[in-house]
């Protein structure tokens, strides 16, 4: 029989790990602006999702149609060879990688949001004596945070401000937190706050891996949309310092912001072969496949740069447009603009009454660290992904605020 636990069993369990996840932001979004409406006067604009908005590229009918009959097979959960040889080829084109093997140091995945999560449970032990750190930027992607708390590890934040150059400071923590540190999450192009991280940065991080011995998982999915130089990649950089093997690297990217489908929810992991394997054994018990027709239009996506590139204009179009009329500088890269404001929560409320535009609140993205500090206050991000003339629109709206 199944033991359904009552809810008096359930409250017991207050230190259940999925306990101490706040709500997510959207949902929170959703409650701050219930029963509010947005001015009837105004054509209404979406800023609050970070949801590409594109035509869909020309091969993924075509591709559907010609791979139809593999919805009645099992894909494999590593994905099929020719997806994994597409993703391979891939990554060597667009970081100069002289060798990657698709066998056994890259896996599929559904989107990069299952592989950020999954990663942390394949590498952390939660039976380890001492929770170890998990690092990661403050504001952040909140599959961060959730992962590291229900893995076993310890959120460690790392505040990216105005101060910092919105970079996650990696200089001025000790010796004792990197000694007791498991990974490092790294977001280039950040999510919100559109940096993007160097070649030194990316070094000396992977300098720190080797010393106290921590995996870096690098969340590169905006790696595609940048305004003025590509951004460098993780692997790119253990290449060029020697390490072949991209020991103690993972790379996590996917084809929902590159080539504008995240209903496809397909993505890549790539890097180390040892972490890759423990990575491919838990998700052969959690087995999340992508069907077989869907792996095809994932491989043709990864093998085309057409479309991405013609994305690469409307997007810097778009900001072009945008900081035309704010002003302020262009992040350097994802497609999100990251502003100051007074108190992000009535702003975001005005902006939704009065200018018919939905944003999102900094803190949202943020947590409060150990000084009660959440380095997202203060700020609301807004997505260009509605083209240009959107961007234009909502940067004379939001000034008019
Ligand atoms: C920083 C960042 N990482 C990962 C994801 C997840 O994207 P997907 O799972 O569609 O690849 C998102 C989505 O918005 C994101 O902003």
């Amino acid at each position: 029989m199944v033991n359904v636990k009552s809810k008096k069993t359930i409250d017991k369990h207050e230190q259940h790990r999925l306990d101490q996840l706040g709500e997510y932001p959207f949902a929170r979004l959703r409650k701050l602006l219930d029963r509010l409406t947005p001015n009837p006067e105004l054509e209404f604009i979406d800023a609050g999702a970070g949801e590409p908005r594109l035509p869909l590229p020309s091969f993924v009918q075509p591709t559907l149609d010609a791979h139809v009959s593999g919805f009645s097979k099992y894909p494999t959960t590593t994905g099929n060879d020719f997806l994994r040889e597409s993703i391979a080829a891939w990554l060597q084109r667009r970081f100069g990688l002289k060798a990657i093997d698709a066998n056994s140091q890259v896996l599929s995945a559904n989107g990069t949001r299952e592989a950020l999560f999954a990663a942390a449970h394949a590498l952390i032990n939660p039976n380890a004596e001492k929770k170890p750190w998990v690092m990661m930027p403050n504001p952040m992607y909140q599959i961060y945070l959730g992962a590291a708390i229900t893995a076993g590890g310890k959120p460690y934040l790392q505040p990216c401000t105005q101060a910092t150059g919105f970079a996650p400071d990696i200089d001025g923590i000790s010796d004792d937190v990197w000694r007791d540190t498991a990974l490092v999450y790294v977001c280039s192009p950040s999510n919100p706050t559109g940096w993007v991280a160097d070649q030194d940065y990316y070094t000396k991080l992977l300098e720190l891996a080797e010393k106290f011995d921590f995996y870096v998982l690098a969340d590169e999915c905006y790696s595609e949309i940048y305004y003025a130089d590509k951004p460098t990649g993780l692997l790119e950089v253990a290449q060029n310092m020697g390490n072949a093997d991209y020991k103690r690297c993972l790379v996590m990217n996917s084809l929902s912001k590159r080539s504008a489908l995240p209903g496809l929810r397909s993505g890549l992991i790539a890097g180390d072969a040892d972490l890759i394997q423990q990575f491919a054994k838990l998700r052969s018990y959690t087995g999340p496949a992508t069907p077989l027709p869907l792996q095809h239009v994932a491989a043709a996506a990864w093998a085309d740069e057409s479309h991405v590139q013609q994305h690469l204009n409307v997007y810097r179009d778009s900001l072009d447009a945008f900081f035309k009329v704010y002003g302020g500088d262009i992040p350097a890269g994802s497609f999100f603009v990251w502003l100051p404001v007074e108190d992000e929560e009535t702003f975001v409320r005005k902006a939704y009454q009065e200018q018919a535009i939905k944003l999102l609140p900094g803190s949202y993205l943020g947590t409060e660290d150990s000084r009660g500090i959440n380095a997202g206050s203060g700020y609301v991000r807004a997505a260009l992904v509605d083209g240009v003339t959107k961007a234009r629109e909502l940067a004379l709206r939001l000034k008019s605020l």
